[in-house]
């Protein structure tokens, strides 16, 4: 799949990651800045936040309690924010574009 990431300079990265790969890990894999993901894809540390844009939206699985949990606390977030590790490359959602923070919180 290919996922597209824009960083808070406005600058696009896409790169090619493997089904079944979350857009957390594709995005260290590939050095994209503003990801850190701390936990290891955990759905334990927010630090993996970014705001999907708005068309694909819809495509993506739902919220689970615990992502809800996080991005909770996460006060810079907007309605289109989730937790990349929770987010799975799959054909699907291959030309996803989402943005990543200047830093995570
Ligand atoms: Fe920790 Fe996503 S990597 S919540």
């Amino acid at each position: 799949s290919k996922i597209t990431y824009i960083d808070h300079n406005n600058v696009a990265r896409t790169v090619e990651a493997p089904e079944g790969l979350s857009l957390m890990e594709a995005a260290l894999q590939n050095m994209i800045p503003g990801i850190d993901g701390d936990c290891g894809g955990n759905c334990a540390c927010a630090t993996c936040r970014v705001d999907v844009n708005e068309e694909w939206m819809r495509l993506l699985p739902p919220v689970s309690p615990e992502e809800q949990a996080l991005l909770n606390i996460i006060d810079s977030k907007t309605p289109q924010s989730r937790l990349a590790c929770q987010l799975k490359a799959t054909p699907e959602l291959s030309g996803i574009v989402v943005h990543t923070p200047s830093g995570q919180h």
